[in-house]
């Protein structure tokens, strides 16, 4: 089976925080998981580098906005490789490849007689002298009365234009914009209402927040968008007339899913035609943040469809919001936990767990240093890397690091076989806090067994029993390295190797080197008597408690500073 997995591209204006890192994480579990079952996956994201944020930053630092851009991209694929994240590729929306599939895109769509050009009057600001991106005139919602912005409202939910805002003001300086006629490029999103809401009612696999937030922009009915801007910093619009404007940011990043599936393909040496277009079998997930959902649900759908595009997205996984101990996130006041320097302290397992076990999948989820650092040592040292650790002495000393003979019980070959059913099944349906829990029961199975089975006291008095005990410890440890292998890849790598097993299973850490048929490993896997393993070593090392007053020290010098 053909599996698309998109996860959104950030913005190239500012490091990742833990937000990002809330609502990308299960894109990353689909792509493991998909692989392991033996499906060819293509997991694209990339860093979104155009738009007016990226200028003005470039403007305050006096630099160019390439070297915006190209900072934090760089900084992006670094974290998301120390995290693990296997993307199949990870583009950026400036790059040459990205800017001529759009191109190409948009020409033909006007060539078809897709868009329609149509005068409208745009916010200027006289005192900036430049046209207003919508995202830059503030005012008040006309449905909930909040502050918004002029392309949506953070607060209610609503899609809106510029000139529908209250008491507007410009977001640069604060002066009260004018409107002056510009001519754009229109996309009609009202001509695919139907075909929308008829997806949207056979919707399977999209979160709650998806469905709740599309069936009210479609009952608001949709309204026509300008797919150019009157902007610096983008992809210039490739028909006679529009030399001056560009795309409209948010148009050409969606379309970076198809480039950037594109290229991967071609790295992969697969087809994009088959993939894409040829087969409607094909499941497309998507995985974002909440605000992103009408981008994803509405537009991304309409640009496919005036294409001529069969494929829609699937499944919708929108994420609710993070909050950093209690409080929302602010960037401007520098609340955030920062991934860059999350990562230079702690193991990206911990902080893949972490958010794995605590996602704000339907409702908003709260980090704090004291839960973050009390999941590290009760699930992942207590549970988790106690059971390893124990089994994996006991063996040493009393088998000298060789399997036993045994069979395996019907109790844990019928819970392992459950495991990758029910854990499987909640990850294809985006219910990754489920998924894992399924696992982690597994480990709280094997920690209770060992308890009851005693083998420290049956390996003096009946050797075949311990025996039997240990051959049956061993197949759930061998079974979690397959389990974790979605959640923390790390570890489940680790503890492969220290089972001598990482040939057996021949599970590769890298993406996309696990194609073929041959290699579906979600499945139960037996390692066998006689197998020999290597030294025990820890998993995961106790933190100490005293971090948690560290943090949240740092975290106030932080916002002070
Ligand atoms: N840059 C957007 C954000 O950070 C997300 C873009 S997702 C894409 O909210 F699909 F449009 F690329
Ligand atoms: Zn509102």
């Amino acid at each position: 089976m053909n599996i698309f997995i998109g996860g959104a591209w950030p913005y190239a204006n500012g490091s990742l925080h833990i937000g990002h890192l809330s609502s990308l994480l299960g894109g990353d579990i689909l792509a493991r998981y998909f692989r392991l079952k033996g499906d060819q996956v293509l997991y694209v994201s990339g860093s979104d580098c155009h738009g007016t944020p990226i200028t003005l930053r470039a403007k305050k630092e006096g630099v160019s906005p390439e070297t915006i851009s190209s900072r934090y991209h760089e900084e992006f694929s670094d974290c998301f490789k120390r995290l693990g994240f296997s993307y199949d590729s990870y583009g950026r929306t400036d790059s040459e490849e990205h800017k001529a599939f759009v191109s190409e895109f948009i020409t033909a769509l006007y060539e078809k007689g897709q868009l329609y050009e149509s005068s409208i009057d745009q916010a200027f600001c006289p005192v900036c002298s430049q046209f207003l991106p919508d995202r830059f005139v503030t005012g008040l919602c006309p449905h909930c009365g909040k502050p918004a912005k002029g392309d949506q409202c953070d607060h209610c939910g609503s899609l809106l234009d510029p000139n529908q805002l209250l008491e507007r003001k410009c977001g640069v300086c604060g002066a009260e914009p004018e409107f002056r006629a510009t001519t754009h490029l229109f996309l009609p999103l009202s001509q695919y209402e139907e075909q929308i809401r008829d997806r949207l009612s056979h919707a399977r696999g999209w979160r709650a927040n998806a469905i709740g937030m599309t069936q009210r922009y479609l009952d608001e009915g949709l309204r026509d968008r300008a797919v150019t801007r009157d902007i610096e910093w983008g992809i210039p619009v490739p028909i006679k007339g529009y030399e001056d404007k560009k795309i409209y940011v948010w148009v050409e990043a969606v379309l970076g899913y198809l480039s950037g599936a594109k290229t991967a393909a071609l790295e992969q040496n697969k087809s994009f035609e088959a993939f894409w277009h040829q087969d409607a079998e094909a499941k497309h997930y998507y995985v974002h943040g909440k605000d992103n959902i009408p981008f994803h649900t509405v537009i991304l759908p309409a640009l496919l469809l005036s294409r001529g595009e069969q494929k829609l997205p699937d499944s919708i996984i929108s994420s609710e919001y993070e909050t950093l101990e209690g409080k929302k996130i602010s960037t401007s006041n520098n609340w955030a936990v920062w991934v860059p320097d999350l990562i230079s302290r702690y193991d990206p397992d911990t902080i893949r767990f972490f958010f794995i076990a605590n996602g704000p999948e339907r409702k908003d989820s709260d980090f704090s240093w004291q839960e973050f650092i009390q999941t590290h040592n009760t699930e992942l040292v207590n549970q988790f890397g106690n059971l390893v650790n124990r089994t994996l002495v006991f063996l040493k000393k009393s088998y000298d690091l060789t399997v036993p003979e045994g069979t395996i019980e019907p109790e844990v070959g019928r819970f392992i076989a459950e495991t990758y059913e029910t854990c499987g099944k909640a990850i294809e349906q985006g219910a990754f806090r489920e998924a894992l829990e399924c696992v982690t029961g597994l480990v709280k199975l094997g920690n209770r067994y060992f308890d009851e089975q005693k083998p420290w006291v049956t390996v003096k008095e009946s050797k075949d029993q311990c025996s039997q005990t240990l051959f049956n410890l061993i197949q759930l440890l061998c079974n979690l390295s397959v389990l974790l292998e979605p959640f923390i890849p790390f570890a489940a790598a680790k503890l492969r190797k220290l089972l001598n097993a990482s040939e057996l299973l021949n599970i590769s850490t890298e993406a996309s080197h696990v194609a073929s048929d041959e290699s579906a490993h979600w499945t139960p896997h037996y390692i066998l008597s006689g197998h020999t393993l290597f030294e025990p070593s820890i998993l995961f090392e106790r933190l100490d408690k005293k971090l948690v007053e560290q943090e949240l020290e740092r975290l106030k010098a932080a916002i002070q500073g």
